[in-house]
């Protein structure tokens, strides 16, 4: 289930991953355990910031999604997490 919460703090991430990636990565059978419905969008400790960066290098680097749609783009969401992942790490660093 998707929260309203968490679609509204990660928004257009959420799609990306609602649209590209949850048809594999849901339920008990998600690949390697990554349920990607249940992803913590907060980067509230160093699992989840280690998660986001996980699938940030897997599409970078194209391994995944496995077949991407025609109209595919990821560049926004590269763009859009990794922002995140270094927010998050220099407000680690100032502590
Ligand atoms: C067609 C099904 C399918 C889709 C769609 C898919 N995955 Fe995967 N994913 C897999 C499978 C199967 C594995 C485990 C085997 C492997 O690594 O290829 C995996 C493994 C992974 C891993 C861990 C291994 C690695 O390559 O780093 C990450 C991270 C990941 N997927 C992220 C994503 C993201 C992000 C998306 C959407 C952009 C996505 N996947 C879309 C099937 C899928």
């Amino acid at each position: 289930m998707f929260s309203v919460l968490l679609i509204a703090a990660f928004a257009q991430s959420e799609l990306f991953l609602q649209r590209n990636c949850v048809a594999c990565h849901q339920g008990k059978t998600a690949p390697m355990g990554l349920n990607f419905t249940q992803l913590d969008p907060g980067f509230a400790n160093r699992e989840t910031l280690s998660r986001w960066v996980c699938i940030h290098d897997a599409v970078s680097s194209g391994s995944m999604p496995p077949k991407p749609p025609a109209n595919y783009d990821k560049s926004a969401f590269l763009q859009a997490l990794s922002h995140r992942i270094e927010q998050f790490e220099s407000s680690q660093n100032a502590n």
